[in-house]
């Protein structure tokens, strides 16, 4: 009997509010490399922005603005590309925006195969092209994926699911993997999140490259941000978090050349922060929305400094460069 999937529930943009406060008056032209259902778009356009550039790398998204894209004419320019490019996508921009991770109509459809609650192939593929999660577990050696698990996912029995994953493979839907972790880990207590919850996220992060991906879109909005211009990123788990907070950190020193001749050599920062420390949700938001509990926003603004190539020593990124795929 075929089960159908239930509709994806609307994806409801997290911190918003606080985004649209910090960037107000919103005026000119914004990149949104994470166009999704369209949230920030919306709220850009509707506040005020001339022009909105849209990313997204999953079609899917897409089709679904099809119903309401028109009522924006030409100020919605949508681009099914990867925001790690964004900056041959435009330039002299007035803002960017960068909510990461994975939307609620990706998690929700049991058919693009993120859940490890609703059964569904093993996909996972942001951009449905590329090597699937199931091509990874069934096809990445046994050290490969207790490396992606431990690293991308803070798994601590990664070496313990990573040996039952090689002694039971191949797999072919999310249930299956997730059962094979509930074995490996147990069931967990009420109140406990899912026992594979770290491990999918692992296999989400690696099989995306989300984290090569966010460093290099990073850089490239550093590109693309004319002076003044602002950096909008909200993350969800504190991996992501880590690295934008250390790439802002490093761009907003300024930097003394020598000690003999300071003022002759310091150089600006290519950002200024707009606020110290993230900005997360609020008990409004939290209530109305608990899947905005882990998120956090950091601004900052573009200052006129030159952009030059970004050291990435330091980041904490997990150094998995290449997945050994057999
Ligand atoms: C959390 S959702 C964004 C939701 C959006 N802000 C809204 O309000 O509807 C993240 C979206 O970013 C997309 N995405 C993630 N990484 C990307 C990348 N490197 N390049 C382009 N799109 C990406 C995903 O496909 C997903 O649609």
């Amino acid at each position: 009997m075929m089960v159908a999937t239930p509709p994806a529930a609307p994806h409801i943009p997290v911190l918003l509010r606080p985004i649209l406060n910090a960037i107000a008056p919103v005026s000119g032209t914004w990149l949104d490399g994470t166009f999704g259902a369209g949230g920030y778009t919306r709220a850009f356009l509707d506040a005020g922005a001339d022009q909105v550039i849209a990313v997204d790398r999953d079609p899917l998204a897409f089709e679904m603005a099809k119903g309401w894209a028109g009522e924006y004419g030409t100020r919605l320019k949508m681009v099914e590309g990867n925001f790690a490019q964004l900056d041959e996508y435009a330039s002299d921009l007035d803002g960017v925006v960068l909510d990461l991770g994975v939307s609620s109509m990706q998690l929700d459809r049991a058919d693009r195969g993120f859940s490890f609650i609703q059964d569904g192939p093993l996909d996972m593929r942001m951009s449905q092209s590329g090597p699937s999660a199931a091509d990874f577990v069934n096809g990445a050696d046994e050290a490969t994926i207790a490396d992606v698990l431990f690293q991308y996912g803070e798994e601590r029995q990664s070496r313990r699911i990573a040996r039952a994953i090689v002694a039971d493979r191949p797999f072919s839907r999310t249930l299956e993997l997730a059962g094979l972790i509930e074995r490996v880990l147990g069931r967990g207590k009420p109140g406990q999140s899912h026992p594979a919850t770290r491990s999918f996220q692992a296999i989400r992060i690696a099989i995306n490259d989300e984290f090569g991906a966010l460093i290099a879109g990073l850089e490239a909005a550093e590109r693309a941000l004319k002076t003044g211009g602002k950096l909008v990123v909200v993350t969800f788990h504190s991996l992501e978090d880590r690295i934008v907070k250390r790439f802002l950190a490093s761009r907003s020193e300024t930097r003394q050349g020598s000690r003999y001749a300071p003022e002759a050599l310091v150089e600006e920062g290519q950002f200024k922060l707009l606020s110290r420390k993230a900005i997360g949700p609020d008990d409004i938001e939290l209530s109305e929305n608990p899947r905005s509990r882990s998120a956090k926003l950091r601004i900052a603004e573009r200052t006129g400094a030159p952009s030059t190539p970004f050291s990435r020593k330091g980041l904490g990124l997990p150094r998995i460069t290449e997945m050994k795929l057999i």
